[in-house]
C-alpha cells in the first residue's frame, strides 16, 4: 500500500503540504522531486506530486518530470497544486500533461497557502499567514480521506476568466522564466555563506568572488531570496524594504535534506 509523494518547493509550502498528507497517509515516503528520481516510484500502489502554482501553471521542473515519468500502469495518481489563491487552469494543465503519458491524475487539490511571491509586497501579515495554515491544514486532512480511499474526482481549477487569461500568460512567460533571473542583485550585508547556490534547485548560482552570480537557467522559486540569511539577495528595487517568507515549521536543514 505503499505511496510516493515528490514534492517540489522553493519556500517549504509544499514541503510542509506533502509532509502533512504523508502523515495522515498509512506507509507515505516522501522525495524531493528531482529528474535522477523519476524512475524511483518503484512498486508504489500511488503516486503524488505536490507543487507550487508558478504563473498560473505548472512549473517547469514538474513539466520535466513528468515528460520523463515511468509508472506502473493502474498506479493511483493524484496531485496537490500550492498557491496563493490562484490556482486557475494547474490542475487541468498537469491533468492533460500527465494523459499525454498514458496516466490518468485520479485526484487535484488546490491548497492556498501564504505567498511566497514578494516582490509584489512583502511577506503577509502573520494574522493573515496564520488563518491560511489553519484553513490549509483542515484541506490537506480532506484530501489525505479521498487519497486514503483512492477517489476519483474532478481536479479543482480557477474561474474561466483565470483559465483563458492567466493561462495565455503562462504560455508567453514559459520560455522567459530562465532569464528572470537578471533583476537579482545582492547588496552589502553578503557574506559569503554560500547558502542561496545550496539552496537552489536549478543549480542555477555561483559564488563569484563571494557573491552570488546567477546564471540564466533559473526556474524563480525565490529560494534563493528567502533563505538568505543576511537578507542580502534582492529582486528589482523594491525588495530592500520587504519582508521574507518561508514556511515557519520548515527550516533550511529541512530544504536541504
Ligand atoms: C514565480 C512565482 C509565481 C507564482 N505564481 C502564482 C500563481 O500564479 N498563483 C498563485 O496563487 N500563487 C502563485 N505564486 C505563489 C506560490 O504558488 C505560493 O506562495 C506557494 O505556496 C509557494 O510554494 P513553495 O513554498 O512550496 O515554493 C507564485 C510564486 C512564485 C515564486
Ligand atoms: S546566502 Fe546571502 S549571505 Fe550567503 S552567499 Fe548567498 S547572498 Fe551572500
Ligand atoms: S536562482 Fe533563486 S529563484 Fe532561481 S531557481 Fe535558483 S533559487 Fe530559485
Amino acid at each position: 500500500m505503499k505511496t510516493v509523494l515528490f514534492y517540489y518547493s522553493g519556500t517549504g509550502n509544499s514541503l510542509w503540504s506533502a509532509r502533512l498528507l504523508a502523515e495522515k497517509l498509512d506507509n507515505a515516503e516522501l522525495r524531493r522531486l528531482k529528474g535522477a528520481d523519476v524512475l524511483a516510484a518503484g512498486d508504489a500502489e500511488a503516486v503524488g506530486f505536490v507543487f507550487p502554482v508558478h504563473m498560473w501553471g505548472v512549473p517547469r521542473p514538474v513539466v520535466e518530470f513528468i515528460a520523463k515519468l515511468a509508472l506502473r500502469p493502474g498506479t493511483y495518481l493524484f496531485a496537490v497544486a500550492v498557491n496563493a489563491g490562484q490556482v486557475s487552469r494547474t490542475l487541468v494543465q498537469l491533468r492533460e500533461l500527465l494523459s499525454r503519458r498514458g496516466l490518468a491524475l485520479a485526484a487535484g487539490f488546490d491548497i492556498v497557502l501564504p505567498s511566497n511571491y514578494i516582490p509584489w509586497g512583502g511577506a503577509a501579515p502573520i494574522e493573515r499567514q496564520n488563518a491560511r495554515f489553519a484553513a490549509a491544514r483542515l484541506r490537506l486532512e480532506q484530501a489525505a480521506a479521498c487519497i486514503a480511499g483512492r477517489e476519483t474526482r474532478a481536479v479543482e481549477r480557477g474561474p474561466l476568466w483565470q483559465r483563458i487569461i492567466f493561462t495565455a500568460i503562462y504560455r508567453m512567460s514559459f520560455n522567459q522564466v530562465h532569464k528572470m533571473d537578471k533583476d537579482f542583485w545582492c547588496d552589502d550585508r553578503c557574506n559569503s555563506c554560500g547558502i542561496c547556490a545550496q539552496v537552489c534547485p536549478a543549480g542555477n548560482i555561483e559564488l563569484k568572488n563571494g557573491r552570488p552570480d546567477w546564471l540564466q537557467r533559473c526556474e524563480q522559486c525565490l529560494a534563493c531570496i528567502q533563505w538568505c540569511p543576511q537578507a542580502s539577495i534582492q529582486f528589482g528595487k523594491k525588495t530592500p524594504g520587504y519582508e521574507r517568507y518561508h514556511h515557519p515549521e520548515i527550516s533550511l536543514p529541512d530544504m536541504l535534506h
